[in-house]
């Protein structure tokens, strides 16, 4: 059998980074036409039975309250094994997302040519940029009008403060999208559309001369563009691309599959296999040490007949195999690992091995929480995930006073869990905590679990809170003699000061520099 290092060498372990609409699903589903795992691109189906599938899913979320479409696919392409993580968005958008960046060693940010970088793609990046985390950027949806190519790239420099290195430079304008020069090989690709973008782009390679004479005057624009990318220097640095400093950037279209391989072979061929992970000492536990894992998610099932808990691990170390017992790190207690599922969508196949860099999910996850550390002797601890800002606060409150037992228990639960944040004010007691969560999706699984699953039908009402920043004891007396700011804390200890808006924040920071109010990773951006 192969080492553990040499199954992690052929894997990238990788999330698409996005704002909603920008072309996320769609480019999923055309790198599973790329890597053989799909053999027409599901676009093609009738839309309906696209739109039919969302909302089953929908339907299904809502009957067990929480998302079930955000997990992990693997798939095969050239020698290598591909695992993109899912980062939910739209109205899934939760602290979820941030945590699969956890779990991830390279992004790909897709950004819509129209658009450049919207809100929640600077916020996914925040939190890439936090881990140093390699990322490539697609530009999509050249094949309708859009900006400036050399505009997209300031915007990218300027918003996101890291270097844009396109790898290939697209000839044609937005909207008569023809090809791309590939910069590492001095080629043009020039590509041909199939029926609905079904099946692979055609793809003929160019030299530049025979370029010059196919495309004309698109040709003359993009060789004076490239001329000013090499005044600048904007050349691919794969040691700065690993730290995160630079981003290699690829002009496409999703839809049409134009500029999906080069894409895809850019994964294979930059972004970093896993490497091994450091442990809390930030001593790095090898490839080959036996089997460690980590768990980036865990999800609780709603359904009355299956209660069960399905804790998403990411293997760092060692080979995974179906049945082993492993060591649950904080409890130290045993853990079975019968029921291991790789889970797609409502598909839960059951997994027999895994590598570093895969992820599997465990059943009967009871007692595990995010950033657990599962483990075959010798024992490792990770280091805790970050945590990220609440955008969103309620009060909640139990409807029938009878019921405030199991409300109690109900809220420390969710809490523990990370489904919400409990904030207490120091004064008023348990009767009506705070949530706060990242997304407000989270709101709806805490109300649907604590009447379902504690028996504790909830109230929640909306408050005037908008922004939080974390605190400390010495600057929490001045903060709450303060109009317009509240101290809140977690069972835990964490200190949060909350405003009602940027603008009140930033003036009494103004006025109070001494004052402690960090800022959390991933927050402060609108969207
Ligand atoms: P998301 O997951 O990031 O939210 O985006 P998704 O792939 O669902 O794409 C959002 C919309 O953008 C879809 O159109 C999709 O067809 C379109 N799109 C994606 N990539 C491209 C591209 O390269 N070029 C063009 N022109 N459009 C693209 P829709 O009308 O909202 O959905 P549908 O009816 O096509 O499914």
């Amino acid at each position: 059998m192969r080492p553990p290092s040499e199954e992690a060498a052929r894997r990238r372990t990788f999330a698409i980074i996005s704002h909603p609409d920008a072309g996320k699903t769609t480019l999923t589903e055309k790198f599973l036409l790329y890597g053989g795992a799909l053999q027409s691109a599901g676009a093609v189906k009738a839309r309906g039975e696209r739109r039919r599938v969302t909302s089953d899913w929908m339907e299904m979320e809502q009957k067990r309250g929480i998302s079930i479409t955000s997990t992990v696919l693997q798939f095969p392409y050239r020698d290598s094994v591909l695992n993109l993580l899912d980062t939910p968005g739209h109205r899934d958008f939760s602290e979820d997302t941030y945590r699969v960046l956890a779990a991830a060693d390279a992004a790909v940010m897709v950004l819509d040519a129209a658009k450049g970088i919207e809100p929640q793609t600077l916020k996914l990046f925040e939190v890439c940029r936090e881990r140093n985390l390699p990322l490539l950027t697609f530009i999509n949806k050249w094949d309708r009008p859009g900006r400036d190519p050399l505009e997209l790239l300031d915007q990218i420099e300027a918003q996101l403060d890291i270097v844009p290195t396109p790898v290939t430079w697209p000839v044609g304008i937005p909207g008569d999208f023809r090809g791309v020069v590939d910069r590492g090989t001095s080629t043009y690709v020039r590509f041909t559309r199939t029926a609905r973008g079904a099946t692979e782009a055609g793809e003929k390679v160019r030299t530049f001369d025979e370029a010059a004479a196919e495309e004309g005057e698109a040709w003359a624009a993009a060789t004076d563009e490239l001329a000013l990318l090499d005044e600048v220097g904007a050349h691919a640095d794969p040691e700065r691309f690993r730290k995160g400093e630079v981003t290699p950037v690829f002009f496409g279209s999703a839809l049409t599959n134009f500029g999906v391989r080069l894409l895809l072979d850019a994964v294979v061929d930059l972004a970093p296999s896993p490497l091994p992970r450091d442990d809390i000492a930030g001593l790095p536990r090898p490839l080959d040490a036996p089997f460690s894992a980590f768990v980036f998610k865990v999800q609780a099932n709603m359904d009355p007949s299956h209660r069960d808990r399905i804790a998403f691990v990411r293997v760092c170390s060692g080979r995974f195999e179906r049945g082993m017992v492993v060591e649950h790190g904080p409890s130290g207690k045993p853990f079975a690992t019968k029921y291991a599922h790789s889970v797609f969508g409502q598909e839960r196949d059951t997994i027999e091995e895994a590598w570093p860099g895969d992820v599997i999910g465990l059943v009967n996850a009871t007692g595990v929480t995010v950033g657990d550390a599962l483990y075959v002797d010798p024992p490792v601890e990770f280091p805790r995930l970050p945590e990220f800002a609440p955008e969103h606060f309620v009060v909640a409150r139990v409807r029938d006073t009878g019921r405030f037992k199991q409300f109690r228990r109900g809220i420390a639960q969710l809490d523990e869990e990370g489904v919400v944040q409990v904030l207490r004010d120091q004064d008023l007691g348990d009767q009506a905590p705070l949530l706060a969560a990242v997304g407000p999706m989270q709101f709806e699984v805490a109300s649907h679990r604590l009447e379902h699953e504690f028996g504790a039908p909830t109230e929640l009402s909306p408050t005037t809170w908008r922004v939080a920043r974390r605190t400390d004891e010495a600057s929490t007396p001045a903060l709450r003699s303060m109009h317009g700011v509240a101290v809140y804390a977690r069972a835990e200890g964490t200190r949060y000061a909350l405003f009602e808006s940027p603008y009140w924040l930033a003036r009494v920071e103004g006025e109070h520099p001494g004052l402690v109010l960090e800022r959390l990773v991933a927050e402060g951006t609108a969207g």
